[in-house]
């Protein structure tokens, strides 16, 4: 049986998108039309994922009514008539399951993943960060290539990887590809990691290339989760598990992002409006007059 089941974590505060997150969680901020995390659903549902648990926290619950089914609402807009607004409300027909788990304390992303371990039970699993969308309007299969290169492989993770400027390996995992010590893999090349690493200073990085917020695993990561004391900012690691997990002698490959398929990050304001205005210029009704407003608005401006 192929891998059906994702862990999604939204359980983070996103305080570096305050006041917007006060009482609103980071994952239901729209870009475009729609909120951050419908567009992570609707990309694990295309690459084959029918089972998704979400691990949330306090204040998340907007996300668990998101992908209910709202039959007063439904009955409303087809007894008033207004189709095309009930077509946009087609995504609570998407063949997915939900499950939610709640982090009861803030100790990191491997914690969260650590929290839905009772039910994600004994079956290799994806992981995709709430707070990411992967390629324009999340049409990227990634998590499907994944899947089928951890398949066939037989390996112990599958994780995605992006190349970022050499100042910016701080605020990721990096890679420590097997081939060389420093220096990328080729274009689109499966890499096997030799290590990886949380948020290494530029000068210490062993690569550019960083962690894209998709993962595949085999449940033994779990164990290395529990294994692994706090790491970067006193958190419980994700990436120190899979460190662990490479030392152990597990076979852990990096996949890269295709060139059109890069990844949104919706965990700071500067990355967050510039997905928004991406999305918007693209969307079919709104999107070409928008790019002329844009345009007069640059023209003008001082
Ligand atoms: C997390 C992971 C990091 C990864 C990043 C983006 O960091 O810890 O390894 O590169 O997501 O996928 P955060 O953004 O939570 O600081």
């Amino acid at each position: 049986m192929t891998i059906d089941l994702a862990i999604v974590p939204v359980a983070g505060h996103g305080t570096r998108l305050l006041p917007a997150t006060k009482t609103q969680p980071k994952e239901m901020l729209p870009v475009g039309k729609k909120p951050v995390v419908q567009y992570v659903v609707e990309e694990l549902a295309q690459s084959g994922v029918r089972r998704v648990l979400f691990v949330t926290g306090r204040g998340k619950a907007s996300i668990e009514n998101h992908f209910d089914v709202d039959a007063e609402l439904t009955s409303y807009l087809r007894e008033t008539g207004r189709e095309e607004q009930l077509a946009e409300l087609s995504f609570e027909r998407l063949d997915v399951s939900f499950g939610y788990t709640r982090q009861r304390r803030q100790l990191g992303l491997g914690h969260a993943v650590l929290c839905a371990q009772t039910l994600a039970r004994h079956e290799p699993f994806v992981v995709a960060l709430g707070d990411s969308i992967i390629g324009l309007n999340a049409k990227s299969q990634i998590v499907r290539r994944m899947i089928e290169t951890f398949e066939k492989q037989r390996a112990d993770a599958v994780i995605c990887f992006e190349e970022v400027a050499q100042s910016d390996v701080v605020h990721y995992g990096i890679a420590q590809p097997k081939s060389s010590s420093r220096g990328a893999p080729k274009e689109a090349d499966v890499f096997e990691l030799a290590g990886i690493v949380e948020k290494p200073r530029p000068d210490e990085s062993p690569s550019n290339l960083a962690v894209a917020a998709r993962y595949v695993f085999q449940p033994s990561i779990f164990d290395h989760l529990r294994a692994v004391g706090p790491g970067k900012g006193g958190e419980i690691q994700l990436t120190d598990a899979v460190a662990r997990l490479i030392e152990q002698g597990g076979k852990v490959l990096g996949l890269r992002l295709a060139p059109d398929e890069k990844r949104y990050d919706i965990g700071n304001f500067e990355s967050y409006f510039r997905a928004f205005v991406e999305f918007t210029l693209a969307d079919g009704d709104f999107g070409p007059a928008l790019r002329a407003h844009l345009q007069k608005l640059l023209a003008e401006a001082p």
